[in-house]
């Protein structure tokens, strides 16, 4: 199964990604997520990143496509991979289909998850995430079960740095000029394009996007 989840800062990408490697033991792959553990690492790569990513702007394409490359010949991707954030940009949707090509491999899905501006405003100002594992909670919809620590592994529960409201302003506007053209491309070339109304319960969402994929 190699499917590519699209959708607004917000949209649900990370939680059902969570649920969908649970359920089929692909790899997930979250280009926000390999990003922040390069930033916290100090990482050369986590150092050109990260005023792009405290901005709200896009990481340059160059970047992200050579950590792609790499990424996606490990061998965890053998069985079937679900890309999380990734192709963000047109320039980054052509390397993709490039690289697939080179691996002669085909994707079987895409789906957009969409919602609207302000639930995307309402859930990211809520969200929380564990420091260490990364699980992602909702401070108003699904808390830990104890304040501030992490239900999975005992990590400190915290706040994005990205998820102040200006900044979450800033990434919609980025997604609207430079990530809805991604959709359209798809639409153009694939033939697999699926949309699934987002809004509703995470699980609900979960069962569209299984009809879906
Ligand atoms: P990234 O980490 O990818 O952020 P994003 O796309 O903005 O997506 P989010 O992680 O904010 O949201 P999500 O859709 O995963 O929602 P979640 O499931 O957490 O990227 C961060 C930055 O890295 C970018 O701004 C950029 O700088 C850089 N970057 C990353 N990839 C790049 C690329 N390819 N090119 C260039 N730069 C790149 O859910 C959000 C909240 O809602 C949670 O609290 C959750 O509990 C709640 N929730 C989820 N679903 C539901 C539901 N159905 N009902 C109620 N609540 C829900």
């Amino acid at each position: 199964m190699r499917i590519i989840l699209l959708g607004p800062p917000g949209s649900g990408k990370g939680t059902q990604a969570a649920k969908l490697r649970e359920r089929y033991a692909i790899a997930h792959i979250s280009t926000g997520d390999i990003l922040r553990e390069n930033v916290k690492a100090n990482t050369e790569l986590g150092l050109k990143a990260k005023g792009f990513m405290d901005s709200g702007a896009l990481v340059p394409d160059d970047l992200i496509v050579s950590m792609m490359r790499e990424r996606l010949i490990r061998p965890d991707c053998a069985e079937g991979f679900l890309l999380d954030g990734f192709p963000r940009t047109v320039p980054q949707a052509q390397a993709l289909d490039a690289m697939l090509e080179k691996m002669n491999i085909r994707l079987d899905a895409i789906v957009l998850l969409d919602v609207p501006d302000d639930v995307v405003v309402s859930r990211l100002t809520n969200r929380r995430v564990c420091r260490s594992c990364g699980a992602i909670y909702n401070a108003v919809s699904q808390p830990p079960k104890q304040e501030g620590i992490c239900d999975k592994c005992g990590g400190k529960v915290i706040q994005r740095d990205d998820d102040k409201e200006s900044v979450i302003r800033e990434r919609l506007a980025v997604y609207r000029k430079q990530t809805e053209p991604v959709v359209d491309y798809y639409r153009r070339t694939s033939g697999l394009l699926a949309v699934v109304d987002a809004v509703h319960s995470s699980d609900a969402v979960l069962r569209y996007l299984e009809a879906k994929a």
